[in-house]
């Protein structure tokens, strides 16, 4: 069985302050359970929340790194840089990144190498935008994204790889997919892990949907089959809604 995975994205969202003021409220809101929880927040955040976390079972991640171990590049960070200060996932190719900061699908690809060599677990992000699915190009363009992004990694990384399906219409939008839409596409994703790889590993994967999820509308992704989880973006900054989506 899959465990569900439900992970904020704060994008640049929050500062030190806030961030504490975030993992006070959440902590005493929060009860483990089978859910996986993670927050994705800026780089200076990162320390503080790997403190105010320790202890529990919710994961901190970083929202990307550099494919490079070292070297003159100006303004970035290293997975080894992120392994260091306890941080466990890296959300990697995100559209914001795809579209404001020209990563390709071959950094992407060499990004999730270079996390997986560190152990950062990866959230791989792929999704259409609004004329591509219009044109009825969704599935062409997602399963181009996939298998472009997981070119030469080997299969025993795939079963720790979590994919978060981010159609880029619904992001931001406050249009999410529909619960069918989102399972359709989280199933095919699966079916190109399958053909890429086996069914085994395809039915290990971790899939994600993100775009626009808040505290009304996860339980209907939830529970749809394909759909093991949600990377959440607005949503994640308030601890009393982001609890709300993780004790879906
Ligand atoms: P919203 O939940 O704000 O639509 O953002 C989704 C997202 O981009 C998460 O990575």
């Amino acid at each position: 069985m899959r465990k569900p995975f439900i992970a904020g994205n704060w994008k640049m969202f929050k500062n030190i302050k806030e961030a504490k003021e975030f993992s006070e409220k959440f902590l005493k809101l929060y009860v483990p359970s089978d859910v996986q929880v993670a927050i994705c927040a800026p780089y200076t955040q990162l320390s503080t929340l790997v403190e105010s976390f320790k202890g529990t079972a919710i994961k901190v991640g970083a929202q990307n790194m550099h494919y490079e171990e070292s070297g003159a590049f100006t303004g970035e960070i290293s997975a080894n840089m992120l392994k260091e200060i306890g941080v466990d996932y890296c959300i990697i190719g995100h559209s914001e990144r795809r579209q404001y900061f020209a990563e390709t699908d071959e950094t992407v690809n060499k990004k999730l190498k270079k996390a997986f060599e560190y152990n950062i677990l990866p959230i791989l992000c792929v999704g259409e935008k609004l004329e591509e699915r219009d044109a009825g190009k969704e599935f062409d363009v997602v399963k181009a994204q996939v298998i472009k992004a997981l070119d030469r990694i080997p299969e025993a990384s795939i079963e720790k790889l979590t994919i978060a399906y981010e159609p880029v219409w619904a992001i931001g939008t406050g249009r999410n997919a529909t619960p069918e839409q989102a399972n359709e596409m989280c199933g095919f994703i699966r079916s190109v892990i399958a053909e890429l790889y086996s069914q085994e590993t395809a039915d290990k994967v971790i899939i994600q949907y993100g775009g626009s999820v808040k505290p009304s509308n996860i339980t209907e992704l939830m529970n749809m089959y394909e759909i093991d989880g949600a990377l959440v973006g607005g949503a994640s900054l308030n601890p009393t809604d982001f609890i709300e989506i993780v004790n879906f």
